[in-house]
């Protein structure tokens, strides 16, 4: 076929005008779609990213999901358009049997669900049903049915598709600083010595966009930061990290190496004439990298050598982002669909995986620079399928409002179900003043999740945590002293995540799957499978109401306003803490154990601690790690085990505190 004339193509699927935008559609119309049954079936999960319940909602009457990688602003909640990134994948959970379905597909996807459309008479009872609808605009069928049975079967199933969670280095599940920009290297010292003074320990002090030459990349602005090695050093001798941010538009600067070689190397996305596509970032004018080539991407990873990227040191982490990728003023504030990326592949075919192939190229690149020794550390604001393997992502421009906060929590849940599990959103919001009561439950929420990391615009009032009387600093330095105190165990869910795809955070029925009261629980959740954690997220809260499933409500009241966050240890579980925060990840290191023992109602408890160096991939190459498994039980000796591995922190447990012990310690204990 061949288009003809407008007006016998009134549904655009010729040529498609957007704005001022024309879409050629150089290969013609294409799309393709499958339609699901899910007999049995009334809970649906997943699908992220999306600002909307954690259970996804029916569309019959409104829009369907979207995923298309956008970059969007202070984004709307509950609304089905896509966000920053996109995984076409999806959990069905019913009290018997969870099953998952992937749609393997990286152009812009449509999902329709649709509850409860057909009901299905079986002999004696009447079946709840799940439609799903998948529609692709470009691309092939390529799906996956994930047969469960349990949410942990359909994890391992999903991961052995698309790959296990990377297990983060230590320092990086600590707390992280933000704010687009600190102004200069005394500015950076002083934030750092800040935290010293107010005894918050903290791991990363991050730069924005203007630590740069005018927005190049892998430059550094000589008057705000004349010195960047010596910055990294001062860093590092508090045993502390510095992220950079590298986006993946490029300065149209001729007279600039990076941009000229990128240029004569024909590493740029062309538009549809042949021509280098421009769009404008940051820096203005600028050319997109084309990291779908795999000669682009390892051109790109080694940039980041340490001997080519001047002032880099190997403490210095990375922030990829406006990569889905952000074209101000472009269609949708992104890449036209018909540019055209090596292999003559057209946008439209790829535009979700743009964000992940940049991720996958700066990761490549930090393992290289250390020699394939050291475990990277990159953070991303798109991602698609399979960016667990990669590093971490955040939710992108949230605003500093209630509903922001409390949004975050489902949001999060859906990206760990699906494997993502590394991941947060901008503490105390990025656009906007948050009062100190926000910003204080941000932390504590902030605390209880994956990647903890604050963040504010540009325009917002410097939000450094002792900023705002000693309250507000005191409640702050609590959870974030509270969280590096749960590193081990944070660190074990990690190393579980790695090793069998089980979320760190999930939602309530993952781990209380014939509980139908959880299904739509999104406010609490479980931090693995021993403590379940409620986060304040209304103003003024002196009451909480939480679930304990099996247990029914419990209503906990506030003495302090600020001062509690429910979290509480699930029976027969054992939680390993660092008795003391330290100043940072590595100085925890330095600090005794303490275990919690919190008995079930046969008075037995078991729990896991996972132990390396917390930096290198020795673990995985020299088995050098330490699988501890603790077991008590009130009727015979306690026990800890070591699985595999060989690893010796030469740490102690300074404490053993049992929860629940009913009647008075027998002999062993006493020993
Ligand atoms: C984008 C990012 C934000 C960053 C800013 C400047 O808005 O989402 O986190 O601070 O760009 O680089």
């Amino acid at each position: 076929f061949k288009f003809q004339d407008e007006q016998e193509d009134s549904e655009g699927l010729w040529r498609e005008t957007f704005k001022k935008f024309v879409d050629i559609k150089a290969n013609g119309p294409t799309s393709v779609g499958l339609d699901f049954g899910l007999h049995g079936f009334s809970h649906v999960y997943g699908l992220p990213e999306h600002a909307d319940t954690l259970r996804l909602k029916d569309t019959s009457d409104g829009e369907p999901y979207r995923l298309y990688n956008l970059d969007v602003f202070g984004y709307s909640i509950h609304s089905p358009l896509g966000l920053y990134g996109s995984v076409p994948f999806l959990l069905a959970h019913s009290p018997d049997r969870t099953v998952g379905a992937f749609w393997l597909n990286a152009s812009e996807t449509l999902l329709d669900v649709q509850y409860d459309c057909k009901k299905v008479k079986t002999k004696r009872e009447v079946l709840p049903h799940t439609n799903l609808r998948w529609m692709s605009e470009s691309g092939v069928i390529d799906s996956f049915i994930l047969l469960g049975p349990s949410p942990s079967h359909t994890f391992l199933q999903y991961a052995e598709l698309t790959g296990y969670q990377a297990l983060p280095p230590l320092f990086s599940l600590g707390y992280h600083q933000c704010r687009w920009s600190y102004d200069d290297e005394a500015d950076v010292k002083a934030v750092d010595a800040g935290f010293d003074r107010h005894a918050i320990p903290y791991d990363v002090i991050w730069l924005d966009i203007e630590h740069t030459r005018q927005n190049r990349y892998f430059t550094w602005d000589s008057q705000l930061f004349p010195d960047p090695v010596g910055l990294q050093r001062h860093l590092q001798e508090r045993e502390r990290k510095l992220v950079v941010i590298s986006d993946p538009h490029i300065k149209v600067d001729p007279s600039w190496e990076l941009y000229s070689e990128a240029q004569d190397r024909g590493y740029f996305v062309r538009d549809r004439e042949g021509k280098l596509y421009n769009g404008r970032c940051w820096p203005g004018e600028s050319c997109y990298l084309d990291f779908t080539s795999p000669e682009v991407r390892a051109w790109y990873s080694s940039l980041f050598a340490l001997d080519k990227y001047k002032g880099s040191t190997d403490s210095l982490h990375v922030w990829n982002d406006m990569n889905e990728p952000s074209v101000f003023g472009g269609p949708e504030q992104t890449m036209p669909k018909d540019a055209v990326h090596h292999g003559g592949v057209e946008h439209r075919e790829l535009h979700n995986l743009y964000g992940f192939y940049q991720h996958l190229a700066t990761v490549e690149g930090l393992i290289s620079r250390s020699g394939g020794l050291e475990r990277p550390f990159v953070l991303s604001r798109s991602f698609f399928a399979g960016s667990q393997r990669l590093g971490a992502v955040w939710t992108g421009d949230n605003l500093a409002t209630w509903e922001y906060l409390k949004i975050s929590i489902p949001m999060l849940l859906s990206l760990s179900i699906v494997g993502v599990a590394f991941c947060g959103a901008d503490v105390g919001g990025f656009f906007q003043d948050p009062k100190p009561e926000l910003l204080i439950r941000w932390y504590q929420a902030g605390s209880l999740q994956p990647f903890f990391r604050g963040h504010s615009a540009k325009m917002m009032k410097r939000r450094e945590p002792w900023l705002f009387g000693d309250t507000v600093t005191a409640a702050i330095r609590n959870a974030v002293q509270q969280r590096y105190c749960l590193l081990p165990y944070w660190y074990t869910l990690f190393h579980q995540a790695h090793t069998s795809a089980k979320p760190p955070i999930r939602p309530l029925w993952v781990e209380f799957s014939k509980e139908q009261d959880t299904f739509t629980v999104e406010h609490e959740y479980m931090i693995g499978s021993a403590l379940l954690a409620c986060p304040v997220t209304d103003p003024g809260a002196t009451k909480v109401k939480v679930l304990l499933p099996g247990s029914g409500e419990v209503k906990l009241i506030f003495k302090h306003a600020f001062s509690k966050v429910p979290l509480f240890q699930r029976g027969g579980t054992v939680i390993p803490r660092r008795t003391k925060p330290g100043s940072c990840s590595a100085d925890l290191q330095k600090m005794p154990f303490s275990l919690t023992v919190a008995l079930d109602s046969n008075g037995c408890a078991e729990g896991y601690l996972y132990l390396d160096d917390g930096h290198s991939f020795n673990y995985r190459d020299k088995k050098h790690f330490a699988l501890r498994r603790f077991s008590f039980c009130l009727f015979c000796p306690p026990s800890c085990t070591d699985n595999t591995g060989q690893f010796d922190s030469g740490c102690l447990v300074q404490s053993v505190t049992f929860l629940g012990v009913k009647k008075k310690p027998s002999a062993f204990l006493n020993t």
